[in-house]
This record gives structure tokens, C-alpha cells and sequence, in this order.
């Protein structure tokens, strides 16, 4: 895989200059490509939606392009509920999958005719007290040992706190129907950044097998698949794209043989995709300030894990161009930090990169999705703007640097 940065260079100082380092750039041109290739690809099927992951990249300027898209929106908490709102987005646009679901979520969720997915059985008697029974429910499956084979959030799903069980299931679909549910889904989300389209095929084939299994046991037909999201992007440069026409081919072989040859069609085909929609389209750009030479040889950035934690938890890979040293020799070796207390607040660890000295400027990609989302405050570290460079080539600014006055209002006078 290659890594480029689609912005020139006299543009990317035009944003320094004006909204100052760290920032986070994001592409609209890409991001609106990106979403048009996945629904040409799945182009033969009858109904297809990917509901953007907000928790990806929660920003409402980026709702607004996905739902341009025709792309709906995947809420999982409170606050993504009352952005999708912002943003324009509700009703059948919105999949609310949330698990351990606080009290006040389910109504605004069904104040927005969102898709309610329920992550457990046990959470029928919540919803029904909170909000009553809705015309459509969808249900979050866990095979638990039942699937073998695929790197499940880092793994096996019986380790995992989400979803309802095989015969949790047939109860659930039973009960709900009882209580006058119309219209049935059932989701799972199986794994994060896989790159392997068998697993995804493999992943279609048993959920096309369930739909038949539940009509069998229960009597109940499901209209709607939500496979979840976790279709992955190449963070290395050894790392290949998906070969999403492999997966639409394996996608529609399986809806042909299980569902349409079984009678069982049409069935609504849903994804909850967010990185492969927005991460490769984001690029955070920072300044080094400081160089330092220990054991290791050290750039100092004045970006930092609250910027993008991927590094710091999951010693995720994120490359990294010096801007205008593309073709310098990559012939030094250093560990690229923040400035936080803490030992892993590393972009990269030993990485041949060209001879750098401080004011250049590091471009750390695939900074779209999971990364400004994931940051916290630690240290009292101030958050830094988005800005999206429209279709335009115009910088936009989409959220505002912190400030300190953010940051002290929560705390109560001293007395
Ligand atoms: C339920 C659910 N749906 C969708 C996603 C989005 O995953 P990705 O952005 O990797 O596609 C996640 C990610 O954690 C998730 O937990």
C-alpha cells in the first residue's frame, strides 16, 4: 500500500497558518468517493445500507456528507442519537446498536424512529418499560463458540460482553412477536479491521443460516441482516486494501443459495462500516518541537495520544509522511512522541524515517476514524480542530480548537 496525502503542500500551510498544529485535516472528496465505490460494488443487491459508524469520527458536518451519501447512521449512546438529529438524520437512517443501555437512550432513539438493535433478551423488559414495544426490533447475535475462526475484537466471541445467545434468540423473536413486534432484524458485529474477505463471506453464510433457523423455530422472518461493521483499511505499508468485489461477490452467491432459492427473500442488507468510510481520509498534522538523543532518538510532536490514542492502546501502526521529505532517504531511525506522562504516547517506535529537525511537519495518516474519537483530556491536554477541506479544495473549519476555558468550566468554584 501506498500512503499520499491528497492536499498540497501550499494548502496544507494555508490550514497551519490558520487554525494552527495539531490538526486533524479530513478529505470530503474522499470520503464521498469512498461511499460511492462501496455502493457501486454492492450495486446488484435490492436493498443495501451502511449505516456510518458515528462513533468513527462523531462529527456532524461528517453525518451530513454520509447521509448525503444515502449512508445511514449507527448511534450507539445518547449523544450520537441527538447529533444524527443535528444532522438531519433519523427514522429508518438510524440503527441505535447500544449494549449495557442507560436509562433515556431507548426514548430518544424511538423519539427519532430509530431501528432499536437489542444487545440481550433481558433488555425487552427495559425497552418495554421505558418506551413500549416498537413495529420493528432487531436483535444482536453472539455465536459464541458456534463460529470459530475470526479475530473478534482481539477475540474468541465467548469472551465477548456482547449480544444474546443462540437460544436466547429463538426465545427473544418468540416473545417479541407475542407482543406484536412487525417487523424483524438480527445484526452481529464480529470483528474490527479485518482485511480478509472469506471471514466476511463466512460471516454472511451464518447469518443467512440463522435467518432460516428462526423462521423454522419461531415462525418469525426476518427482513433485515445488519452484519455490523469492522471492514478493515491498510495502516501499513504491507498491508493490502479489501477486496470489496470479492466480498460483494461472496455476499451475493449466499443470498442467492440461502435466501432467494429458499424463498426466504427480500431481505434489507445492512453494514455498520466507519473506518473504511472515513479513516483513510483523515490526516493529522503536527509540528515537531523537540529532538532528543538517548538510548533511542527522539522526535517530539505537539500532537499527542489525546489526539489519536490507536498507538498508545492497541500498539497500532499509523504511517507517517514528513512533509516535503516524501523522497529524502529514509536512513534514521527514531520514536515519534507526545509530550504526555506516560511511556506510551508513541506514534511510532524505532521508524525509518527521513532526517527531520524541529518546525517540520509530520503528517500521520488514517486519522479519519477511531483516533480524535477515542481521546481523552489526560494531563489536561487541550483537543485539537477539525477541518475538512471541502469538493471545493476550501478549508472548512468543522470543530474548534479547545480551549482552556472549555476545559476549567466544569470545575466548581474554589472557595
Ligand atoms: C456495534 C459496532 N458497529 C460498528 C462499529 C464500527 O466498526 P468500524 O468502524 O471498524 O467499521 C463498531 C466498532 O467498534 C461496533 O462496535
Amino acid at each position: 500500500m501506498q500512503f499520499t496525502v491528497p492536499f498540497s503542500k501550499d494548502l496544507i500551510y494555508q490550514i497551519i497558518e490558520e487554525f494552527g498544529t495539531p490538526v486533524h485535516i479530513l478529505d470530503e472528496r474522499g470520503i464521498r468517493e469512498t461511499i460511492h465505490n462501496f455502493y457501486g460494488v454492492f450495486s446488484w443487491a435490492e436493498y443495501i445500507k451502511n449505516y456510518y459508524a458515528a462513533k468513527a469520527n462523531p462529527n456532524p458536518h461528517i453525518f451530513r456528507i454520509t447521509g448525503d451519501e444515502g449512508m445511514g447512521l449507527d448511534c450507539s449512546s445518547l449523544p450520537e442519537l441527538v447529533k444524527a438529529e443535528m444532522a438531519g438524520i433519523t427514522g429508518e437512517n438510524i440503527m441505535f446498536t447500544s449494549n449495557n443501555t442507560a436509562y433515556g437512550e431507548y426514548t430518544k432513539a424511538n423519539e427519532l424512529g430509530a431501528i432499536i438493535n437489542l444487545d440481550d433478551i433481558n433488555m425487552i423488559d427495559f425497552l418495554e418499560r421505558e418506551v413500549g414495544i416498537p413495529e420493528e426490533i432487531s436483535f444482536r447475535y453472539n455465536p459464541g463458540p458456534l463460529q470459530k475462526g475470526s479475530p473478534y475484537f482481539g477475540g474468541d466471541p465467548e469472551d465477548q460482553k456482547y449480544g444474546t445467545m443462540k437460544d436466547q434468540l429463538f426465545d427473544a423473536y418468540r416473545l417479541m412477536a407475542e407482543k406484536g413486534v412487525k417487523r424483524f432484524g438480527i445484526h452481529t458485529m464480529f470483528h474490527s479491521n479485518c482485511l480478509n474477505p472469506e471471514i466476511f463471506v463466512g460471516i454472511y453464510e451464518m447469518m443467512f443460516s440463522l435467518v432460516e433457523e428462526i423462521l423454522e423455530k419461531t415462525g418469525v422472518p426476518i427482513t433485515r441482516v445488519n452484519f455490523g461493521g469492522g471492514m478493515g483499511i491498510p495502516y501499513n505499508l504491507k498491508d493490502e486494501s479489501l477486496d470489496l468485489n470479492s466480498i460483494s461477490k461472496g455476499l451475493q452467491r449466499a443470498y442467492d443459495e440461502k435466501i432467494v432459492k429458499r424463498g426466504l427473500d427480500p431481505i434489507k442488507l445492512c453494514f455498520e462500516n466507519g473506518r473504511m468510510i472515513t479513516g483513510p481520509h483523515g490526516y493529522l498534522v503536527s509540528r515537531v518541537i523537540h529532538t532528543k538523543e538517548i538510548y533511542r532518538d527522539y522526535i517530539g510532536l505537539d500532537a499527542c495520544m489525546v489526539d489519536n490514542p490507536r498507538p498508545a492502546m492497541y500498539d497500532a501502526y499509523h504511517h507517517i509522511t514528513v512533509l516535503g521529505k516524501e523522497n529524502d532517504p529514509h536512513d534514521h531511525v527514531y520514536d515519534v512522541v507526545g509530550s504526555l506522562c506516560e511511556n506510551n504516547d508513541k506514534f511510532a517506535k524505532e521508524r525509518e524515517l527521513p532526517r527531520t529537525k524541529i518546525d517540520d511537519i509530520y503528517i500521520i495518516h488514517n486519522d479519519g476514524a477511531h483516533t480524535e474519537a477515542m481521546g481523552g483530556n489526560y494531563n489536561d491536554k487541550l483537543r485539537s480542530p477539525q477541518v475538512l477541506v471541502t469538493m471545493d479544495g476550501i478549508p472548512k473549519l468543522i470543530k474548534r480548537r479547545e480551549t482552556m476555558e472549555d476545559l476549567l468550566r466544569r470545575y466548581t468554584p474554589l472557595d
